[in-house]
């Protein structure tokens, strides 16, 4: 079977990638050279994943999924939130994460979790997928490999950040890896 996954996003696709069963033919948008900017305009995760996977259905006509993702923080009022990606205006992660920071300072709900929201479009039909994962935002900057505000949050029950960690073990409690368990369940489930 021949999925496309409806992004640009380098990182968010080696994870996906990783995480998928061999036997489905994964293609990426740049493989399958749609470059043009699919404007997120909803206020929910499933909205915004919505979007995209019809974007790209209604061009290609076959499989395709997509994601939409973000860390919602407590002490902010559940920002970034679908906004994650935007949140410092410049797109640039430090930037984002320096806001987060500054925006943290004297408050002491620190809670916070990461959600992902796929979209699956089959056949023509909507299926939905989320996963998520609960945590804190540190104070500082801990670690350099993974991305997005992977530096600054730390996993419930963990004392590193998703940026000191393997991509394993990342995938493993992630909230990507949650909604791939549940979106590799479903396809299996069907026998694809
Ligand atoms: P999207 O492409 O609109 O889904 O943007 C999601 C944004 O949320 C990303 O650009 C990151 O800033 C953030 N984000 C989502 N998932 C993760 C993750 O696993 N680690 C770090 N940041 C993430």
């Amino acid at each position: 079977m021949e999925l496309i996954f409806a992004t640009h996003n380098q990182h968010k696709l080696e994870e996906v990638k990783q995480m998928l069963p061999q036997n489905i033919q994964f293609k990426s948008l740049t493989e399958i050279n749609f470059h043009d900017e699919i404007e997120e305009t909803g206020d929910t995760f499933k909205e915004n994943a919505r979007i995209k996977a019809q974007t790209i259905y209604q061009k290609t006509g076959v499989h395709v999924f997509a994601d939409d993702s973000g860390l919602v923080i407590e002490g902010l009022n559940g920002a970034p939130g679908v906004y994650s990606a935007r949140y410092a205006g410049t797109g640039k992660s430090e930037d984002n994460i320096a806001k987060v920071l500054e925006e943290m300072k004297g408050i002491e709900n620190r809670k916070a979790y990461f959600i992902a929201v796929f979209c699956l479009i089959l056949n023509g039909e909507e299926h939905f997928f989320e996963g998520r994962v609960n945590g804190t935002i540190s104070t500082e900057i801990l670690g350099a490999d993974g991305f997005g505000y992977d530096p600054i949050f730390i996993p419930e029950g963990y004392t590193e950040s998703f940026a000191q960690m393997t991509a394993e073990q990342k995938n493993s409690m992630s909230h990507r890896g949650r909604a791939v368990e549940q979106l590799n369940h479903y396809l299996t489930n069907i026998n694809v």
